[in-house]
């Protein structure tokens, strides 16, 4: 199997990540347990960094924080250089906390509240991807009330279909997010926006999907957009200088899945690009590119300790382990499909066929279907290979189950991110309504 960043076999048999055995890291912080290997992360941060050096005069790029958003990986995308995406009051919160640089902070939503437009305004984040004519006006009163000038790029949908699960597609005509380009509404949308002094339209944005292979829409796309901007100069004069094209890379959950390598995709959209702007004959923008997956989901692991083993003689043998779609709903969302290793047997031979299923009570809390794997008994450590992407971040406490703790691991060395959460922690925002205490007279019920 091929391992990605720091993941190896070591001579015991165990998994290892960031130079740390997994099954050590399990015993000292628990199960449930997500890790994250640090030098993973970091090398794809440079590869980003390298590809687009290379390939282009221009840019920037932006960690999507959706992915997994946390104080410690806010502070390792500063120091790698990145600037941050943001979609929401609490991620843009976790950002400042911290001390990520505001100017670097690119503000996204498709329904940003006046409450958050005014935390990015006082926190002066350094810009607003308005998603659509309401939030302009909003954004443009609170800016003037302020007076204050805020960056904007306005959030186009290109009409383009990526290649990818239905519920992750985002660019298509049918979105709830952002300004079609179909029709006039977004040329529209621009003069609007050049019209309102406390504005300042920086560029223009798009995301047509995640997990996405098919590099051909993300080319499409950026011509779609560069067209655009020349459509822009045309009717207003204005040049724009940033064009964003969002994230949305693949990456490798399964042997099936052959993503393209970042320096192949960037090659690929920056050719795309230079080609548009000749053809138009148009400067060149800054490139801005925001991704989430790719820099952080295969540098992620999730493990589980296996408790109760069911075979049912001729169906299937489901192993049931400590966490599930509770720390991980992909598979329950989106039919996201995973590789694993028993990481205290990593080179045990793969001998029979499990489906791994979580604690909670429903019978879709299953994590992987249909997998070979060596023999398994209680006690035995189940690692999910690319768990590093909107997983803990889209973690709940259903069955109010303790969301897991995470950890960074590097050369040896083992540091919690994120505590695990405690009982206590689940009834922290609990309220009993005075008149429910014990010695308060109930209702009669009928
Ligand atoms: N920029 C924008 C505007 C986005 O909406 C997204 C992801 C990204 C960048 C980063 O995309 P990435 O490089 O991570 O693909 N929960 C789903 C994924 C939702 C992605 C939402 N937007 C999943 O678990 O697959």
């Amino acid at each position: 199997m091929n391992l990605p960043g720091t993941i190896c076999i070591n001579a015991e048999g165990h998994l290892q990540v960031g130079d740390c055995d997994v099954v050590e890291l399990a015993r000292t912080f628990g199960t449930p347990l997500y890790i994250y290997d640090e030098e993973g992360i970091r090398e794809k941060c440079r590869e980003y960094h390298r590809a687009l050096a290379a390939h282009y005069p221009k840019y920037k790029v932006l960690y999507a924080s959706k992915a997994f958003s946390s104080l410690a990986m806010c502070r390792l995308m500063e120091q790698e250089g990145l600037g941050l995406d943001v979609v929401s009051g609490g991620e843009l919160y976790t950002a400042l906390a911290a001390g990520f640089p505001q100017g670097k902070i690119y503000f996204h939503g498709n329904n940003k509240s006046i409450e958050e437009l005014n935390l990015a305004l006082s926190a002066g984040v350094g810009y607003i991807v308005v998603d659509n004519p309401w939030e302009l006006e909003n954004l443009a009163q609170l800016a003037a009330g302020r007076k204050s000038r805020i960056k904007i790029l306005l959030r186009l949908t290109p009409g383009i279909e990526a290649h990818t699960h239905h519920y992750i597609q985002t660019g298509q005509l049918d979105s709830k997010f952002g300004i079609s380009l179909v029709g006039d509404a977004a040329l529209e949308v621009v003069k609007r926006a050049l019209e309102l002094p406390c504005l300042e339209l920086a560029g223009i944005h798009c995301h047509i999907g995640s997990q996405v292979f098919a590099s051909e829409s993300f080319r499409l796309a950026a011509e779609r957009m560069v067209e655009f901007m020349a459509e822009v100069r045309e009717e207003t004069g204005q040049q724009l200088a940033e064009l964003n094209l969002g994230g949305g890379l693949g990456i490798t959950y399964t042997e099936n899945d052959r993503p393209e390598p970042i320096a192949a995709f960037i090659h690929g959209i920056a050719t795309a690009i230079k080609e548009a702007c000749a053809r138009y004959n148009l400067p060149l923008p800054t490139l801005l590119l925001e991704p989430g997956r790719s820099l952080v989901g295969e540098a992620g692991i999730a493990v589980y300790r296996v408790g109760a083993i069911k075979e049912i003689p001729g169906v299937r043998t489901y192993a049931s382990v400590d966490g599930g779609m509770a720390d991980n709903p992909r598979p329950a969302l989106y039919q996201a499909r995973y590789r694993a290793l028993v990481a205290n047997k990593a080179d045990a031979p793969r001998v029979q066929k499990y489906t791994i299923a979580g604690k909670c009570c429903e019978s879709g809390d299953i994590l992987i279907e249909d997998i070979e794997l060596p023999r398994l008994v209680p006690g035995d450590l189940i690692a999910v290979l690319s768990s590093g992407a909107y997983q803990y971040a889209m973690a709940s406490n259903y069955n109010r189950l303790p969301r897991p703790a995470v950890i960074a691991v590097a050369q040896g060395r083992a540091e919690v991110i994120i505590r695990r959460e405690t009982y206590s922690d689940l009834i922290r925002y609990d309220r009993i309504p005075p008149a429910w205490e014990k010695d308060a007279t109930l209702p009669a019920v009928m």
